[in-house]
């Protein structure tokens, strides 16, 4: 079984920031980059996550709209992908709204012998990317999309696991140390291919890239 289809979706600023220089919980998209994450959300089996995401935000996105919801119910699929959310320590506050979100949470963990925290529904263990990957795609989730944050998403990429960049560029310039890659990365030279530019009025422009594989 080949790995699944990564696609990672970000909103980014002028600056290659995807939060505040106080840090904290980002919401930089305004309506247009809302619903291109809706759209992706609806193309996707499972949606990676970050634990920090997850416990800065107290939820994860929904698909909203009726016309993507409708979509996934004709091809007969959940109304939300999976949550897939991935964390060394297992640690939730189990009073999180995310935990009341009608969806399924995997926690995706490389720590052995713990129970599973309250509100998740099943578990994988996290020791090597690829292989979790293709176990995941076994199970049906050939599509994910990867939320963030930086500390998760920089990760993939370094493995050359992540296939799509969509990017929303939004027109702030925010500073601070908050890149949307960990400073501390160091790539192979990878090339990436544009796909699709297109504005999303409010300013904002999609962009995304495909990586080309050598
Ligand atoms: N602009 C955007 O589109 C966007 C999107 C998403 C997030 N954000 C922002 O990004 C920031 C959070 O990003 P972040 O980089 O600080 O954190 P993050 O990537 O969301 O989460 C980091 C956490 O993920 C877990 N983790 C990471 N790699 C792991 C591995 N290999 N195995 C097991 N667990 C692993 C650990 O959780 P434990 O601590 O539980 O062990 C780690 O502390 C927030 O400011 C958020 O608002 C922005």
């Amino acid at each position: 079984m080949p790995a699944p289809e990564l696609r990672l979706v970000l909103a980014v600023s002028l600056d290659g920031r995807l939060a505040p220089a106080t840090g904290g919980a980002a919401q930089l998209g305004g309506r247009g980059d809302r619903r291109v994450l809706e759209e992706a959300l609806a193309w996707a089996d499972g949606c990676l996550i970050g634990a920090r995401t997850i416990r800065l935000h107290g939820s994860t996105c929904l698909i909203r709209d009726p016309d993507l919801l409708e979509q996934r119910s004709t091809q007969r699929r959940s109304d939300q992908p999976h949550a897939l959310v991935v964390s060394r320590s297992g640690s939730f506050d189990p009073c999180l709204r995310f935990f009341q979100q009608p969806l399924q949470r995997w926690l995706l963990s490389p720590s052995a012998g713990s129970d599973l925290p309250p509100g998740f529904q099943q578990r994988r263990w996290l020791q090597d990317w690829p292989d979790l990957l293709r176990g995941l795609a076994e199970e049906g989730m050939q599509r994910l999309v990867l939320l963030g944050g930086a500390e998760l998403a920089g990760q993939l990429l370094v493995q050359n696991l992540v296939d799509e960049l969509q990017l929303t560029v939004v027109p702030q310039l925010l500073g601070g140390s908050h890149s949307w890659l960990p400073a501390s990365l160091a790539f192979d030279p990878n090339t990436w291919r544009l796909e699709e530019q297109r504005g999303l009025g409010g300013d904002e422009l999609l962009l995304r890239y495909r990586r080309l594989r050598a």
